[in-house]
């Protein structure tokens, strides 16, 4: 696997105005409308992330930031929509053209965008892992917190849940304990307040940020 700075075609000693620039040239490049993939795009982003994480804590070596960059890029992608810009633009939740309506809003990255999710990571755990704080409460199945719709893919949940049949049949999933089964999904996030769910949620331990 390529370390951060081959994917981003920048020397190990690159400054973070360098990574920058090298990050807005391969992002453009990686991207599923321009010739690029989902994947690459995913690639790229985490190959950023890591890069600049790697100035800010000068006690990781290059050969440290490469191996987590090995770990976390290995697996699926998920693409996301939060619930509140299909709300707000009037959209159905679960029509899949919602994602390529949301390509042309310039939406900020926490209402939309894609990730990488490991191997027996669960959807939530990689979107914190990624910097999002989205919600939940028992992080176990117990209530609909954290609930997701699934638009495309398929995401597999290996307990019980609160969820009913019909809601499992629709796509709904619960992001604490539900990990992708194919390549890449496609999700709607934060969808606790959709009739059926609201009366299932608990408390919340920690509130969608949308910064
Ligand atoms: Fe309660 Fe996920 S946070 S089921």
């Amino acid at each position: 696997m390529a370390s951060p700075y081959a994917i981003l075609e920048v020397s190990e000693s690159a400054d973070a105005e360098e990574i920058r620039t090298a990050y807005r040239s391969r992002i453009k490049r990686a991207h599923p409308d321009r010739g690029g993939s989902i994947e690459q795009f995913v690639l790229v982003k985490e190959a950023y992330e890591e890069a600049m994480h790697a100035l800010e804590s000068p006690e990781h070596s290059p050969a440290d930031i490469t191996y987590r960059a090995t770990q976390t890029t290995v697996g699926y992608t998920v693409s996301y929509l939060d619930y509140a810009v299909v709300q707000r633009e009037g959209w159905a939740v679960d029509d899949p053209q919602n994602f390529s309506r949301a390509e042309g809003l310039d939406l900020p990255p926490s209402e939309f965008g894609a990730f990488a999710v490991g191997h027996r990571e669960s959807v939530l755990e990689a979107a914190e892992r990624h910097g999002f704080s989205w919600p939940y409460s028992c992080r176990g199945g117990a209530c609909a917190n954290c609930a997701i719709l699934i638009v495309e893919g398929a995401v597999d949940m290996n307990v019980n849940t609160v969820l009913t049949q019909p809601m499992r049949e629709r796509g709904i999933r619960l992001s604490c304990i539900g990990e992708p089964v194919t390549e890449h999904i496609a999700i709607v996030f934060d969808i606790g307040s959709l009739p059926g769910l609201s009366e299932l949620r608990l408390p919340a331990q920690q509130a969608n940020p949308a910064e």
